[in-house]
């Protein structure tokens, strides 16, 4: 089953992310049986955005949360919280943590071992910047990030992991990664996982594709079946391309299996 996750980022207000939500049920519950369907709403409003989306199928997500589990660590959100408040699924690495907030890869690791301990799935964020692109270095970079990111986990714990690959050029840029180009850097992912763990889990893990993805790129990357579904930034606050996206993976899973 592909798996599609809108990343709200720092957007929306209390009365947009509600009526965010709404449109998101209302397009995408039909869905939820063939596709598995995330929103990551910011903080302050998952508490309300998880009300509105009741018992549809959508699954709650959160951007990120603290390493450790409770105490004096001001600003910071533990896994408990995020469990009281019906989370699923927790983004640990994003490369906006990486690069603008200076995330290492210990605290990612640490972050990514904090969820899968209190049972939360997890998704895993890697991914080249432009420089490492053009310098020949993308293979390197990204295996380095996974490796780093799983550091620890047991094989038991692989199958409440996602990766999710967004190159850091692709993200918010309108550029994204050309179908070939993403399924390139998957293989490589897979491989990678099935030498850490084995061919088992390198082919039931999920690698969703992130970086500027609209609906009109959706059906060429979901194609591939290298790409298990998209995590989807700009394009999930809009609820019609949100739909299409989610649509389009759906269509895509349904082809692969004829
Ligand atoms: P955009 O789709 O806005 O490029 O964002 C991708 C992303 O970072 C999702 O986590």
């Amino acid at each position: 089953m592909p798996f599609v996750g809108g990343n709200w980022k720092m957007n929306t207000d209390l009365a947009s992310s509600v009526e965010l939500a709404d449109d998101i049920v209302a397009g995408c519950a039909a869905f939820v049986d063939r596709c598995d369907v995330a929103v990551f709403p910011p903080f302050p409003y998952l508490q309300v955005v998880g009300r509105t989306l009741g018992h549809h199928g959508i699954l709650l997500g959160a951007q990120d949360v603290c390493h450790m589990p409770a105490g004096a660590y001001t600003g910071e959100v533990s896994v408990d919280m995020l469990l009281d408040l019906n989370v699923k699924v927790v983004l640990v690495g994003h490369s906006e943590r990486r690069h603008v907030i200076g995330e290492t890869d210990d605290l990612i690791n640490a972050k990514v071992l904090a969820v899968l301990d209190a049972g939360l799935d997890v998704v895993l964020c890697v991914g080249e910047t432009l420089e490492q692109r053009e310098s020949g270095r993308t293979k390197e970079v990204n295996v380095h990030q996974l490796m780093a990111g799983l550091r620890a986990v047991t094989p038991d714990s692989m199958e409440q992991v996602t990766i999710a690959y967004e190159p850091v050029w692709a993200i918010g840029t309108g550029r994204t990664a050309g179908p070939d180009q993403a399924a390139e850097v998957h293989r490589v992912l897979r491989a990678s996982i099935g030498d850490l763990y084995d061919d088992d889990i390198s082919e039931s893990i999920r690698l969703q594709y992130g970086g500027s993805v609209k609906a009109k790129d959706a059906a060429g990357l979901f194609a591939r079946p290298e790409i298990d579904g998209g995590l989807i930034g700009g394009a999930s606050l809009d609820p019609e391309q949100f739909k299409a996206i989610v649509a389009a993976a759906v269509d895509a899973a349904s082809q692969e299996q004829e």
